[in-house]
């Protein structure tokens, strides 16, 4: 069973072990835990969510984000300069643009780039040696981005992620699926991914690789999961509960105790649906109070400030501080599998040396 985990190769890269690190935002994925995973041999992801301060940054939210950024990027390198280096960065985010350029300018290796379709991703990036990996959950849009790429940049992604019904985050499902999760297998979304890149890869004369990203809670998931025809697997909730995971104690200490039952399904300010756990926030924002808020400058495009009852972010960085009272507990379904606060290296080393 284990010979099936073997090296990724990312475009001209290669990982030792086939598992990236989501890029967990807020504060989640920062330098040190990116740094970690690099050095075990996988890929570090920093999210580029939320790195301005949310009320004091008024004037230059997007230049005090690109900033930050910029800063973690080269911590994360001054920390594993060996290893491979991808940022998260989501469609959604008003700052978009400036994300992306600050990656180019720092040669980031890699950038992961969900929540919305990454459709001048290519142009973006153009005159670097960035390779990009899209996120998806069907096979429909990653057919959208092959078009749009292959059309109007003659690109083919270096790699793409699936994320299947039991992952974590903002979510491409429906609240239908999310409550029957079974009926869209991860498999089944990998088999229409492979149908839409098939041709590509004939026309371009390489593979892409392909990830699944969902409930991952020991490496045997990720064996698992490459057994089912993936070439490696997106780790998010896994991580949270690492000592390098940049939270406080008292949110990671949330997650390792929440059981399956504390999981529920709630609608994100942008709209979609996100899995949460049933903290003292999610239970008044349940009842229907309203938690007042202020948004001098939309972190994320899409969201109805006027109408939202909470700020996500605001929420996501009271998690990041340990206020369990006001925070908000993003999660992926295998919570109730990560009982314990481990280092990045007691997860990756049986990997790593599975693959070697
Ligand atoms: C707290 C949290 C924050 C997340 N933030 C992001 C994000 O900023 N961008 C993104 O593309 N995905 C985000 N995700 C989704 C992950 O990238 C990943 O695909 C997913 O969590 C995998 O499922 P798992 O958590 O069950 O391993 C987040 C997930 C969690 C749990």
């Amino acid at each position: 069973m284990s010979s099936i985990v073997r090296p990724l190769a990312i475009g001209d890269l290669t990982a030792a072990v086939p598992v990236v690190q989501a890029g967990m935002g807020v504060g989640v994925a920062r330098s040190k835990l990116a740094a970690a995973v690099m050095r075990a041999g996988g890929i570090g992801c920093i999210s580029s969510v939320g790195l301005g301060r949310l009320k004091e940054s008024l004037e230059n939210y997007a230049e005090e984000s690109a900033e930050k950024l910029a800063v973690e990027i080269r911590e994360a390198r001054r920390l594993a300069p060996q290893g491979i280096l991808a940022v998260n960065i989501m469609v959604a985010l008003s700052t978009y643009h400036e994300m992306v350029a600050t990656c180019v300018r720092e040669q980031v290796d890699v950038i992961i780039s969900g929540a919305g379709l990454p459709l001048n991703l290519p142009k973006l990036v153009e005159g670097s040696k960035v390779r990009l990996i899209p996120v998806v959950s069907s096979g429909r849009s990653l057919d959208v981005i092959l078009r749009c790429w292959h059309r109007k940049y003659q690109r083919l992604p270096e790699a793409v992620i699936v994320e299947g019904p039991y992952c974590g985050g903002h979510m491409a499902f429906t609240w239908d699926q999310l409550k029957n999760p079974e009926t869209v297998p991860i498999t089944g979304i990998l088999a229409e991914v492979k149908e839409v890149l098939a041709p590509y890869e004939a026309q371009y004369g390489r593979r892409v690789p392909v990830l699944g990203a969902e409930a991952i809670a020991t490496p045997d998931d990720v064996v698992s999961m490459m057994a089912g025809g993936f070439d490696g697997a997106q780790v998010g909730t896994r991580f949270i509960c690492t000592e390098e995971s940049g939270i406080a104690l008292a949110s990671k200490q949330v997650y390792v105790k929440a059981k399956a039952e504390d999981i529920v399904l709630m609608h994100s300010p942008i709209g979609l649906p996100v899995k949460v756990l049933n903290t003292p926030l999610v239970q008044k924002l349940l009842r229907g109070e309203q938690i007042p808020l202020e948004c001098p400058f939309l972190c994320l495009r899409s969201c109805q400030a006027d109408k939202a009852k909470f700020c996500i972010a605001e929420a996501l960085v009271n998690t990041m501080f340990g206020d369990v009272e006001k925070g908000l507990f993003m999660t992926g379904s295998a919570i109730d599998r990560i009982n314990d606060i481990i280092p990045v290296e007691e997860f990756l080393a049986p990997l790593r040396r599975m693959a070697e």
